[in-house]
């Protein structure tokens, strides 16, 4: 499998293939203090796969695509912060090339496929002396059929679009697009692609801002990808946090 993948990655990338490990991106933070050149990590399973916000990420064994990415690019660090957002948008178009329904991206890193998560994005840093060591872009995708606890609202592409997909030449498309798109960040195409598919676009949605919940309507992000919210008609600009659907009685 290792040598499939790397059939389908047009950059000179290492591959790592794991049958468990607790997480990738883990696994990705011990190869960064070393010496490192471009690696992807791909595992089979994951027993402490994580998510945004301390949340555990499920990752059974062959019932996805559990994969960080350690890169080292030339990033300013007020770039950073918007990588997420695009490799949201790089998976999305990726996915778009096989799925008919449409696919939304939850402010800042979900993917959501019929109100569901199907795919969420954990990016770590490391910054040293004011400059960007190395990056660390966890990606889990839900791809076969599984039943998820049900505060998760989760699925997978199986459950919600019927396919099943090459999960090696899938791995290699993906990273072939997040490549290109992180090549230039701050295109405003990647802006465009992200309001193009936002989830809860004038929706309703309870806002966590420091432990402190909000109701407001979502209105877009500005040209940093910052969340733009309107409560109580002001609108604020939000650069980190999380959005939670108001479900209407
Ligand atoms: C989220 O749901 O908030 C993000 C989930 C990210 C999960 C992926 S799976 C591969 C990589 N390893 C991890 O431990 N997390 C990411």
């Amino acid at each position: 499998m290792n040598h499939t993948i790397k059939k389908y990655i047009n950059d000179e990338i290492k591959v790592i293939l794991l049958d468990e490990v607790d997480s990738t991106n883990n696994y990705c933070k011990e190869i960064g203090k070393k010496e490192f050149i471009n690696t992807l990590v791909v595992a089979k399973s994951q027993t402490g796969g994580r998510g945004r916000l301390g949340r555990s990420f499920i990752s059974k064994k062959d019932k996805g695509i559990y994969m960080s990415l350690l890169l080292n690019p030339q990033m300013k660090l007020s770039e950073v912060s918007k990588v997420t957002c695009v490799v949201a948008t790089s998976i999305t178009k990726v996915l778009s090339n096989y799925i008919d329904k449409t696919l939304f991206i939850k402010w800042v890193n979900d993917i959501y496929l019929n109100d569901l998560k199907i795919c969420g994005i954990l990016t770590e840093s490391k910054i040293e002396n004011n400059q960007l060591k190395y990056l660390i872009i966890g990606i889990g995708l839900n791809l076969e059929h599984q039943v998820f606890p049900e505060d998760v609202n989760a699925s997978s592409i199986y459950d919600e679009a019927g396919i099943q997909l090459n999960k090696e030449e899938l791995i290699g498309k993906i990273v072939n697009q997040v490549m290109n798109d992180l090549k230039d960040i701050n295109d405003l195409n990647h802006i465009s692609y992200f309001k193009k598919h936002m989830y809860l676009l004038e929706e309703s949605v309870e806002l966590l801002l420091q432990n402190r919940k909000h109701i407001g309507i979502v209105k877009g992000i500005n040209d940093n990808f910052e969340l733009l919210v309107e409560v109580n008609k002001n609108l604020i600009t939000v650069s980190s946090g999380e959005i939670l659907k108001v479900n209407r009685l």
